[in-house]
């Protein structure tokens, strides 16, 4: 073993122990110590170059050490790190407009997290659907989800997401989701009766040491549960 190897398998090794005293055991890691990026690279404590996939599952997509980023960063740092949403600053409203541009969307909604993201959305479905049905009518308060997906570590996204045995611990969870087979155009369409207000994303991503894997929904099967939903 070269000095470096060594010095990173002892490096990683008192990480790894200072975790498993200091930190609750929520996630699995791979055995290796990132130390620093440049570009799509990263490298480990042993100067080893690994060409990045992962992109902080698809939230990194900027890569490392982009010189616009760390300026940016830098400068922003000298002037103000954090305000609170109690008061104005120069940049939501400016990054807000630059996403519904690239989206098509009407307005944005920050979020810290990618389950508060999911949170934020299964509350809108239930509001607008609170505030649409006329009359009296009965609310549609259900949410159809898939099978074998992961949207979360909170309540409401931890109660969509399609696996039980990251939901079984914290039960009762959040009422009203209901399970479809991915990629079962039928089996929607069964279930996507008048008291639905929500169906989540089917794309699904998971990943952890040993069980890394994207699922995208098959030809056809994407477009067929939108038209379904939009009916
Ligand atoms: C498909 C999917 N949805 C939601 C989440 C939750 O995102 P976050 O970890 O930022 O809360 C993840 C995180 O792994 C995810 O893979």
């Amino acid at each position: 073993m070269t000095q470096a190897a060594a010095s990173m398998t002892t490096a990683l090794a008192a990480v790894r122990h200072a975790e498993s005293e200091l930190l609750l055991s929520t996630y699995e890691r791979y055995p290796v110590l990132f130390r620093r990026g440049r570009g799509c690279y990263l490298y480990d404590a042993e100067g080893k170059r690994y060409l990045d996939f992962v992109s902080g599952i698809g939230v990194n997509a900027l890569g490392y050490g982009h010189p616009a980023v760390r300026k940016a960063l830098k400068q922003q740092a000298d002037r103000l790190i954090h305000i609170s949403n109690l008061f104005y600053h120069d940049y939501q409203a400016e990054l807000a407009r630059r996403l519904t541009k690239i989206s098509g969307l009407d307005r944005a909604f920050f979020t810290n997290s990618g389950t508060e993201a999911v949170e934020g959305a299964l509350k809108l479905a239930r509001a607008y659907a609170h505030m649409h049905s006329a009359n009296g009518g009965r609310p549609r308060w259900r949410v159809l989800t898939m099978s074998d997906s992961f949207h979360g570590r909170t309540f409401a996204a931890l109660a969509a997401t399609g696996t039980k045995k990251y939901r079984a611990p914290f039960e009762p969870l959040v009422p009203g989701m209901r399970f479809v087979r991915f990629n079962d155009v039928r089996d929607l369409e069964r279930k996507f009766d008048a008291s639905v207000a929500a169906r989540t994303h089917p794309g699904r991503g998971r990943s952890s040491p040993g069980n890394a894997r994207i699922h995208q929904p098959g030809a056809g099967a994407h477009s067929q549960a939108q038209r379904t939903a939009d009916r």
